[in-house]
């Protein structure tokens, strides 16, 4: 074909078929009709053209021709069957056998182990091997089953198809010989988006049932007419919505949602400005797989997936990870007047640790459907007789779960009244199922219930009717058979040490711990009082002696406390950190036990749990879950650099657990010592704040001005040293410290060893800034100098943290916010003599 070429005609023409080959393992980016051109040169003028081709293959392969599906081919659905790969070879089309059910006619990302499905024709109803997909002669695309039968088709296409395409974007089309789309798949979304989808008015996303069902499930994401962009669930089976749980807003102006090449998803106006934002983010589509989906859980999550393993180095696992979702906890999103909110009717939704909920039955209840825990709980026992004057209010008790309601199907409410009079209000009722108690409010409420939920943020208690006699449910009799007392609190013993000599039990409130201690035979010794609301055990210093082996081990020592190892036995062995306050504790008692129940409602991944405490004459001793990766500090400053993918996420988990403090908790939380030596690692070395809430407990006002500088030499804020009130930015202030610290593994402030000056990071990372020459700032460091932008937006955000001014400095929110690259970070000022303040 090529004979009469020039041999260096024939060096590019290698080049060309070697780039091509590499470009496309799964298909060649070039076709007959380009080789023809090939055919046909082999005089000099042609040259020019084959360069411009040449150019044309460097641009990424979705600008070359796709591969075309001529009319006539199919495919059938067996163990075997082909599909029909994007030029990339990024995306296929064609059947996926789901567990052993029948397959699915369906979209996938085909280069990832998953094979991830983005869309499916036959979502409803799974069709059986030998099925047949088609591109007919008349230019239609039929699914049909091993009869003939026609179980789909893509509606509306035309007459005029003369091909079909799997497109490199992850739409599949049918076009005309104009190439001009008759039909796409992106105008017919099921559950997922992808860049470049186009997501206009009336456009809607169906959750499917469950991870592995595709039926249509219980949740949809909409674009409603009016432009406000919203997750509503659905009056299963039917797809008539409720009440948004979500939504933007943007009733008026809300004309387009956008996910685009960069991976940003936003709502645009009909003018192009952006109304809202959904997530933005900095992972390029060139470096990773973008997919946004409305999950079963009726989250609508944005998700990554590195393109190659190269970027494992950075911390990336292969695997999809959730970039971004809203509603931020959809257990706390609005309730909705009809239907049983994101959970199933008498069942409460609890966040986990990975931030997806999980639903479940409270005590004397369960699962209608144990494989589908979404679907509501049953009454496990007969329900209180209102039948004359029958009184069998004896038989029943109420069983206490703090932090939990059931928003709505209230239909009595009294308020004023004390806890005591809305028991018996409850118990003294047929009707009621439940009472919410909370502040001096009491509200009775009716089966079903919906909406539950359980969360910090809720605060008071729901006070759940469950019946004690012989009809009440095996679980519920096996724990509480002898309990003949009016008010049953469900109380747990815990045995510390194993033996019986600690004779004090415990209150466990925690439902997790409940549900454990349930399945097993326990044995409650004696009842202890606690501090009401809280989630928290209440030791005798006795049994801390005991755990802590007569205060053997040391960990650690601060100025006002002093921290030990320890064994705590329940569950299963725990290692605890009991940490004794060494100083008096200010306001006495009464303030100890206030600032107890502070720190005792916090619950944040990044923050180091509190599991208890001891408030024993003059002891008072804080227990801690135990960090076994020590903390920050050590692991910064070490002989050893750690990972720059590691510090990065330290810094976004102690700004999240930071701005959780500030801004999420019932009660703003200013930690006013923010260092190294305070946050903490766990096993997995996730960042965890250590000691807030403690500040409050030693010394007084907080917000007041100070005389007394609190904090650490080189973390403290210019205002401690000034008449200001100390505001949460004294802790904005320590993180961009802290921030920079991660960044160069150095301490802000260190004596130089060789000529005795101190170094100060801050003044050193501004020259750097502003020179503009940050490599010098991670200099012998070359994870962080391939990341040398994040380096850069770190000090940048470090600048902002550390502006003297506090008004200046951003929020914790904003300032997760600009880490995790969901805002801009516009240019800094420069902080005014800051070095002063130090
Ligand atoms: C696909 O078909 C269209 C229309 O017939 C044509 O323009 C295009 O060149 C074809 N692409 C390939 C790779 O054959
Ligand atoms: C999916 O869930 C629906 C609703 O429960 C059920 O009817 C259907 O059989 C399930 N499909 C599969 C394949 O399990
Ligand atoms: C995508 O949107 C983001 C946020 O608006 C913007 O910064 C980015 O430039 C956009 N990318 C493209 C390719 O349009």
């Amino acid at each position: 074909m090529f004979i009469n070429s020039s041999p260096l005609f024939q060096a590019l023409y290698i080049n060309l078929v070697v780039f091509a080959n590499r470009a496309s393992s799964e298909a060649n980016c070039f076709e007959s009709a380009d080789l023809t051109l090939f055919a046909k040169m082999g005089s000099a003028f042609a040259l020019p053209r084959l360069v411009r081709l040449m150019l044309l293959l460097l641009l990424p392969c979705s600008c070359i021709a796709q591969r075309n599906i001529s009319l006539g081919s199919s495919i059938t659905a067996n163990a075997s069957a082909s599909i029909w790969v994007s030029s990339s070879g990024d995306f296929a089309f064609g059947f996926q056998e789901i567990g052993a059910k029948g397959f699915l006619l369906a979209v996938w990302f085909n280069k990832i182990p998953e094979k991830t499905i983005v869309w499916c024709a036959n979502c409803e109803n799974l069709v059986p091997g030998g099925s047949k997909v088609q591109l007919t002669v008349n230019g239609a695309l039929v699914l049909s089953d091993p009869n003939g039968r026609q179980i789909w088709t893509a509606e509306s296409a035309g007459t005029n198809v003369s091909y079909a395409a799997m497109l490199d974007s992850g739409n599949f089309v049918l076009a005309n010989q104009n190439s001009v789309n008759l039909w796409e798949s992106f105008d017919h979304p099921t559950d997922t988006i992808l860049p470049t989808q186009p997501f206009n008015l009336g456009s809607n996303l169906v959750a499917r049932y469950s991870e592995i069902n595709y039926t249509n499930g219980r949740f949809l994401f909409m674009l409603r007419d009016d432009g406000n962009l919203v997750l509503s669930t659905t009056n299963y089976p039917q797809d008539s919505v409720n009440a948004p749980y979500w939504e933007t807003n943007t009733a008026g102006s809300g004309y387009q949602l956008i996910f685009n090449q960069s991976g940003s998803i936003y709502l645009i106006a009909q003018n192009k400005t952006i109304v809202s934002n959904i997530s933005s983010d900095t992972s390029s589509t060139r470096d990773f797989y973008h997919r946004a989906i409305v999950d079963f859980d009726g989250v609508f999550r944005h998700y990554v997936y590195p393109k190659s393993g190269g970027l494992s180095s950075q911390g990336w696992k292969n695997a999809w990870t959730v970039l971004d979702y809203v509603p931020p906890n959809i257990c706390m999103a609005a309730p909705e007047q009809v239907g049983s909110g994101p959970c199933g009717f008498n069942s409460y939704c609890q966040i986990g640790d990975d931030q997806r909920p999980t639903c479940l039955c409270p005590l004397g209840y369960s699962y209608l459907d144990p494989q589908d825990e979404m679907n509501g709980c049953r009454q496990d026992f007969e329900s209180q007789n209102c039948e004359g004057r029958s009184d069998d209010k004896h038989l029943f008790d109420l069983y206490e779960m703090t932090n939990t309601d059931w928003p709505f199907s209230d239909y009595e409410h009294f308020d004023g009244v004390s806890e005591d009079w809305c028991r018996a209000a409850c118990l003294g009722d047929c009707f009621c199922a439940v009472a919410i108690f909370r502040d001096g409010n009491c509200w009775k409420k009716k089966l079903p219930l919906s909406n539950g939920r359980i969360d910090p943020r809720v605060g008071g208690k729901a006070l759940l009717k469950i019946r004690k006699d012989n009809n009440t449910s095996t679980n519920v009799e096996e724990n509480h058979q002898k309990d003949n007392e009016s008010t049953l609190i469900l109380v747990g013993s815990v045995m510390l040490g194993g033996s019986v000599s600690f004779n004090c039990c415990l209150l466990l409130t925690t439902l997790v711990v409940i549900s454990q201690l349930r399945k097993r035979k326990v044995e409650c010794l004696q009842r202890c009082p606690v501090v009401p609301g809280m989630n928290l055990l209440n030791f005798t210093y006795k049994e801390l002696e005991e755990a802590t082996d007569g205060f053997k081990e040391e960990v650690g020592r601060g100025a006002f406390a002093t921290v030990y190892k320890g064994v705590v036995q329940f569950e299963s062995t725990s290692l605890v950190a009991v940490k004794k306050l060494e100083k008096k504790v200010a306001e006495g008692d009464k303030g100890f036990k206030n600032e107890m129940s502070a720190i005792g409602r916090t619950n944040h991944k990044n923050l180091v749990q509190l599991l208890g405490f001891c408030n024993e004459g003059p002891h008072h001793i804080l227990v801690y879950e135990f960090m076994s990766n020590g903390s920050m500090a050590d692991f910064l400053f070490g002989n050893i650099r750690p990972r720059w993918y590691q510090r990065v996420q330290i810094a976004f988990g102690t700004a999240r657990g930071l701005s959780y403090l500030h801004d999420e908790c019932s009660t703003q939380i200013i930690h006013c010592d923010i260092k190294p030596q305070n946050i903490l690692l766990d096993s997995s070395f996730t960042a965890k704040i250590s000691d807030f809430g403690i500040s409050k407990l030693l010394k007084t006002d907080q917000t007041g001005t100070m005389t007394n500088v609190r904090g650490t030499k080189g973390y403290v804020a210019p205002e401690w040293f000034r008449s200001m009130p100390i505001t949460v930015k004294v802790d904005v202030y320590s993180f961009g410290v802290l921030l920079l610290e991660l960044i160069c593994c150095r301490k802000n402030f260190e004596t130089d060893t060789q000529d005795g000056y101190p170094v100060i990071l801050t003044d050193r990372a501004l020259d750097c800034y502003r020179d503009r020459n940050l490599d010098l700032l991670v200099e012998d460091d070359e994870e962080a100098k391939n990341d040398i932008v994040r380096v850069e937006k770190f000090v940048m955000i470090t600048i902002w943290c550390i502006q003297d001014d506090p008004s200046m400095r951003p929020t914790m929110k904003k300032v997760t916010q600009m880490l995790e690259g969901a805002v801009d970070i516009p240019a800094p000022p420069e902080p005014t003599s800051f070095i002063s303040t130090l």
